[in-house]
């Protein structure tokens, strides 16, 4: 049986890294819930019921009354950025929400100030912000960030701090076994000022994980994603999750392809394209930055409906006629903003190979998806580190869009949403106390 998580005592302080678009909503929101005058709606932690116990003993409960989850009124925020706008500057800059939505908490945004960023302009090569840590290397980038998290406690008297990276995507860090592979080496590499492999995330990560912060990473980010970070996870007993929030076209697509693989449908393609015109998109732009959400993206549907196994369904359509085709593609366009557009062309076929087409067409605000999975995943990290669960938090693959898993035992990550679900809910029951009761099959 695993661990109960026990009740909160203090209060949780939550730093974010970046303050964009998305973490300018979340604190927002979660400013103005606390007024009474907005609905957190998209939150799990704040709407979901679901059902503990069996037969005559069932009930359904919303997460707060099964698990001790910190209450909104208890949260303290912080923000590192590379410019130096307030979370009040930033709201308005980002223009997701009306002023009217800004306004009642503005007092409370302004304070936010973002520290000094631990930046390096070679792994976001279109921002240029001045707001930048002077760093000797990328050790000393560490110990500046894990100075900041202990003046932040100092300064606001919190109990538990939840580090989440909400900052842009970084050019991508393929993974070297050499450095990444182990603490060791990967300490030496930042004492050695490795600046090619040691991406800036890497060390706000290292910092909150020394520091006893539970770290997530919001980006398609490699950083938490590799053993060193594992092994740093299991030594510091903290929690980490990562990475990609899942909020979407590829919600839409791990909802949606269970659709075909459980009615034994075939695909031959699946084409995913975006437009959007915020900082996110612009930086998403640059080819470095973007393969790194590619490959985030791609690996959603690969594991749902997987040629190998079903290969009359799923074995044709690309040149090699080994597997359909899948493609995504994220398109800057400044007009639209925060509000994405995302199509989604599927060729299927049906009895006796007949093609078929669906197509999705989803106008989202990016912002609004993204940040009730900050709230969820901010909550149930801090509830995490109280159970006693350290390591990579399989539960919390429901938010996002490439899950962690231990690519070095052949581990599969579970993309498929129901799947997912069913592993929050059990995650939940446990840290509430009950049985996990439902089979993953
Ligand atoms: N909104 C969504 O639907 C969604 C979904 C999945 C992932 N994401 C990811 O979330 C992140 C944030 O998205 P956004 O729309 O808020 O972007 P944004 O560009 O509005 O905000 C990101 C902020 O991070 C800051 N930043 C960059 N590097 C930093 C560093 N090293 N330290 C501190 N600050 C740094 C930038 O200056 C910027 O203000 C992006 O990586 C995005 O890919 C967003």
């Amino acid at each position: 049986m695993a661990t109960k998580a026990e009740k909160p005592n203090g209060k949780l302080g939550v730093m974010v890294v970046g303050l964009g678009a998305v973490s300018s909503t979340f604190i927002t929101g979660v400013l103005m819930t606390r007024k009474g005058l907005a609905k957190p709606v998209g939150s799990m932690t704040q709407y979901d019921k679901i059902r503990v116990g069996r037969g005559e003993n069932k009930k359904y409960l919303h997460y707060k009354d099964i698990v001790p989850l910190a209450d909104l009124n208890d949260i303290e925020f912080a923000a590192w950025d590379v410019y130096p706008a307030n979370a009040y500057e930033s709201a308005i800059n980002c223009e997701v929400l009306k002023e009217k939505d800004i306004e009642p908490v503005k007092e409370e945004l302004i304070k936010i100030k973002p520290l000094k960023a631990a930046f390096d302009h070679n792994y976001a090569k279109r921002l240029d912000g001045d707001n930048v840590k002077d760093c000797k290397d990328r050790w000393d980038m560490v110990e500046q960030i894990r100075e900041d998290i202990r003046n932040f406690k100092k300064e606001t008297g919190v109990e538990r701090v939840v580090v989440l990276w909400a900052a842009s995507t970084e050019v991508y860090v393929p993974v070297d076994e050499k450095i990444h592979g182990s603490l060791e080496a990967l300490e030496a590499a930042m004492q050695a000022d490795d600046k090619e492999h040691i991406a800036p995330s890497m060390c706000y990560a290292y910092a909150a994980l020394a520091e006893g912060c539970p770290f997530i990473m919001g980006a398609p980010n490699t950083t938490v994603d590799i053993p060193a970070m594992w092994e740093l996870a299991e030594k510091t007993k903290m929690p980490i999750a990562g990475k990609d929030f899942k909020t979407g076209q590829t919600l839409v697509k791990s909802g949606f392809a269970p659709i075909i693989g459980t009615r034994c449908l075939g695909l031959n393609g699946w084409f995913s394209t975006n437009i959007l015109g915020n900082r996110d998109g612009l930086v998403l732009d640059e080819p470095a930055n973007f393969r790194t959400k590619e490959v985030s993206k791609l690996s959603t549907l690969e594991s749902i409906l997987v040629p190998e196994e079903q290969p009359d369904l799923y074995g044709h359509g690309n040149d090699e006629d080994t597997q359909y085709y899948h493609k995504v593609r994220i398109n800057y366009y400044p007009p639209r903003n925060d509000n994405k557009e995302g199509w989604d062309n599927i060729d299927i076929f049906g009895w006796m190979g007949y093609p078929m087409q669906i197509k999705i067409n989803f106008l989202c605000r990016d912002s609004i998806l993204a940040a009730p999975l900050c709230l969820d995943l901010v909550l149930l990290s801090d509830l995490a580190m109280r159970a006693g669960r350290y390591g990579t938090q399989r539960f919390l693959s429901f938010f996002l869009k490439s899950p962690m898993h231990d690519y070095t035992q052949d581990e599969v990550p579970v993309n498929h949403l129901f799947q997912q679900y069913v592993m929050l809910k059990n995650a939940i029951r446990e840290m509430g106390g009950y049985e996990a009761d439902e089979e993953i099959d």
